[in-house]
């Protein structure tokens, strides 16, 4: 079954994306599965500082309030983990994660 097929469905909402909230404003940005958040906060004006765009160095780690992150990195430890995520490759496992922004 394609992407496009199992967003038609509907029998997985994160078939098609999750959604951020900015804790600060309360605005709420969908992150297509083509998309990081990284790339959605920019597209909202919202520029986190990135460097390696990988994973690997931490630059564009972001604290966040709630929800539950598919993590992606390989420079968070579990502390880190429990309170940031890194817009370039974190993803989410519910279907909103709350940014401390
Ligand atoms: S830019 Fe390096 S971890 Fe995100």
């Amino acid at each position: 079954m394609s992407r496009e097929e199992i967003a038609e469905t509907g029998d997985n909402a994160l078939a098609i994306g999750f959604q951020i909230k900015i804790a600060s404003s309360g605005a709420i940005f969908t992150v297509a599965n083509d998309k990081t958040i990284g790339e959605v906060l920019a597209e909202h004006g919202i520029e986190i500082p990135t460097s390696c765009l990988s994973g690997l160095c931490g630059s564009c780690k972001v604290r966040y309030l709630a929800g539950e992150v598919d993590h992606r990195d390989l420079v968070l430890n579990h502390d880190a983990r429990a309170e940031y995520l890194t817009v370039c490759v974190s993803r989410a496992k519910s279907p909103l994660l709350v940014l401390d922004l």
